[in-house]
């Protein structure tokens, strides 16, 4: 089996897939992620700095590009972008929910519409320098509506298709409707990367015992929640000493990749609350999450940190 970081926007952006692969990489079968969207724009070159987060020196972890949009026209201009600084595939995003982004047809806010996926592939493949793979929903509206599209997508030469089997409608409520994966499944051509819900290892069990043929998992919420999930998925066993000692290093290394990637303070500060907001599990010292929401300051921080672990937090990079 083969576990993928899931791309979430404002949350597995580059310092926290560093961070992740520095602490927990080498316990894990855990080596590839999918970027983050970057939303395709207009003019014939896409700027350096619209692809931060991309930028191999910034990258430890092996990355694929993902894109939104349905501008054919814009696509080549980012491709090249992306293949100058050595990509070889990109994802497109079929499966973004937000409502501003669905109502200009874009993320599932296309799969209504399979002609103009159908158009948009046929523009683009032909001249594309990378190879292209897509993330899907099931729907906006309906669930049916993934039948034409697995139509349209079986056409075209894509290295996956990633299924997240909800609707756009829906945002993040309910469940993964796995019975609806059960009727795509036999209808893909594509290689399918399934993505929904995946936040143990009894689930991901349950999953991989329903659906055998289904080789790659991505992983997004359980492992923000767990950042030990994917060392468990992929059989490693840590005692409770290991786990409060790596936990520890992980938000060191949270902190210090942020820090270092340029974030005004604030913003580093912020993310940080938003992670401990979202930590779930035994290795989390008791009470940290109410003692860390209201600090105004990464020195606060720092000080609180100290406090909720035995050893001293390593913060020189900071001075
Ligand atoms: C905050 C947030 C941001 C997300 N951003 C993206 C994104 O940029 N591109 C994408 O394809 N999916 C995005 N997703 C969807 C996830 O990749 C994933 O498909 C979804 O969360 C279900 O998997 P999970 O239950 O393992 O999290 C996002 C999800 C969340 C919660």
């Amino acid at each position: 089996m083969e576990w993928i970081l899931a791309p979430m926007d404002g949350v597995t952006d580059f310092p926290y897939r560093n961070a992740w692969m520095e602490v927990f990489g080498p316990y894990a079968k855990m080596h590839r992620s999918v970027a983050p969207f970057v939303t395709l724009v207009p003019g014939s070159k896409v700027r350096r700095s619209h692809l931060r987060d991309l930028w191999p020196e910034n990258n430890r972890m092996e990355v694929e590009p993902q894109i939104l949009g349905n501008e054919a026209e814009w696509f080549l201009p980012m491709a090249e972008a992306l293949h100058d600084m050595g990509y070889v595939s990109v994802n497109w995003n079929l499966g973004c929910p937000v409502r501003q982004v669905a109502r200009k047809q874009r993320g599932s806010g296309l799969l209504p519409y399979p002609g103009k996926i159908a158009d948009f592939l046929d523009k683009v493949l032909p001249s594309s320098p990378l190879a292209l793979s897509v993330k899907v929903r099931t729907g906006y509206f309906s669930a049916q509506e993934i039948f034409p599209v697995m139509e349209v997508l079986n056409a075209y030469p894509l290295q996956y298709v990633a299924v997240h089997p909800r609707i756009g409608l829906q945002l993040y409520k309910g469940m993964a409707d796995w019975d609806m994966l059960d009727r795509i499944l036999p209808l893909m051509e594509h290689v399918c990367v399934y993505s929904g819900d995946i936040d143990s290892v009894a689930k991901a069990d349950a999953f991989c015992a329903r659906f055998p043929s289904v080789r790659e998992i991505m992983i997004g919420r359980g492992m923000i929640a767990d950042p030990f999930l994917p060392c468990r998925l992929s059989g490693y066993v840590f005692v409770s000493t290991e786990e409060r000692f790596l936990f520890k290093l992980f938000v060191e290394a949270l902190l210090r990749h942020y820090w270092r990637s340029g974030l005004p303070e604030k913003a580093v500060l912020q993310r940080q609350k938003m992670f401990w907001s979202k930590f779930s599990g035994d290795f989390v010292p008791t009470g940290a999450f109410g003692r860390i929401k209201s600090l105004d300051s990464v020195k606060e921080y720092v000080q609180v940190l100290d406090s909720l672990f035995e050893d001293k937090i390593e913060h020189g990079f900071l001075a």
